[in-house]
């Protein structure tokens, strides 16, 4: 367990943290990144945290759900373009139908791709029940962000209504451990009013969790949501130095804990176009290109300015490659790339 102290002083550590991030990532995961195609099934959602565009009570996004079709098209084009495995993510939905809708797709991914995708879900907070009926079913992976590990933090970008608790949260993450799922939670960064004492509580409270896999990305204004209106009440971190911050972040988790599974994630790049590609550079190791198909996923945005999509269905995939490549990256290709983290403790 590396303490808050060293953390912190990881965080303030400039460029040598990040030099030291890519030196464990060289001398543990490696060089290899993985990819998840990420399908967004649903922008529909009950919560309404108070930072997100698709929060339920955003009128203004046409809500839409893929047909099962559309989910298992991607997932083959995801397979037979050497993906290791698929994300499928979603607003937070809980009804007995979508337990069986969802159960029934991990089922139909399973069988297309001859047991050979990985599949990892990010559908919010479930019923342990649900979670065990899903991991039954094949899933593999489970990513549920807790936001912030601050638990007053938490409540002051989370409307106060009994849908929003932070206990709750915990207590989903820690069943999906129980279930043996590999579990992924992770931080946004650059919140109003979150200190630097507060991200390296962050990394002490993934180090408890000893959760298999991270990701991190910089807080992006939505400018139909509430949280919208305090940041420019609020002395905030310019977009760019969220983007320092970040990957400060990623480079401090590849030190702290050398072999789990750490996304480059799409925020990063809708600040800079290669924001990934700096991420992994100094510690990260998984990517999830966007295959969501059809017209539906420009009305998934959880933030302004949020890149549409590179690793399009038909064609995108060479352009990503061919960049990764020119970075010095080694693409897994047909591997699913399970956190190592998650084989040592099974
Ligand atoms: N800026 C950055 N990330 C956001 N998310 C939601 N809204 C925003 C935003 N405005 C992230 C949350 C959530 C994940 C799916 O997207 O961390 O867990
Ligand atoms: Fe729903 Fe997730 Fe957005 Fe919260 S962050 S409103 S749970 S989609």
């Amino acid at each position: 367990m590396v303490e808050f102290e060293e953390v912190l002083s990881l965080l303030r550590g400039g460029e040598d943290t990040l030099r030291k991030g890519t030196e464990v990532k060289r001398a543990t995961v490696g060089n290899k990144v993985y990819l998840r195609g990420l399908i967004e099934l649903s922008n529909k959602c009950v919560k309404n945290c108070l930072y997100c565009g698709i929060r339920c009570e955003n009128t203004g996004v046409p809500r839409y759900e893929l047909t099962d079709e559309e989910v298992l098209i991607a997932a083959r084009y995801a397979w037979e373009s050497g993906y290791g495995s698929v994300a499928i993510q979603a607003g937070e939905q809980s009804s007995a139908r979508f337990t069986d809708r969802i159960a029934r797709i991990l089922d139909k991914i399973k069988e297309l791709s001859q047991g050979e995708l990985g599949v990892t879900l990010s559908l919010g907070e479930q019923s342990r029940e649900t979670l065990a009926k899903w991991r039954a079913a094949g899933a593999d992976r489970y990513l549920m962000r807790i936001e912030s590990s601050n638990r007053k933090l938490y409540e002051s970008i989370h409307p106060n209504d009994g849908r929003h608790s932070f206990d709750r949260r915990l207590e989903a993450l820690y069943d999906l451990k129980d279930l043996k799922y590999q579990v992924g939670t992770g931080v946004m960064i650059g919140l109003p009013n979150q200190t630097l004492e507060d991200l390296a509580n962050d990394i002490v409270f993934f180090q408890e969790t000893d959760i298999d896999m991270c990701g991190m990305g910089p807080y992006i204004e939505h400018h139909g949501t509430p949280l919208y209106e305090t940041a420019q009440n609020t002395k905030m971190l310019s977009l760019e130095e969220r983007f320092r911050l970040t990957v400060q972040m990623v480079a401090t988790l590849r030190c702290v804990m050398p072999d789990v599974n750490i996304a480059a994630t799409t925020a990063l790049q809708a600040i800079r176009p290669d924001g990934r590609e700096t991420a992994l550079a100094v510690g990260a190791n998984v990517l999830m290109p966007n295959i969501t198909p059809s017209t539906e996923i420009s009305n998934y945005k959880l933030y302004d300015n949020k890149p549409i999509r590179e690793g399009k269905m038909g064609g995108g995939d060479a352009e990503l490659f061919a960049s990764l490549r020119s970075h010095g990256f080694e693409i897994g290709l047909h591997e699913q790339g399970n956190s190592m983290h998650y084989k040592k403790r099974e």
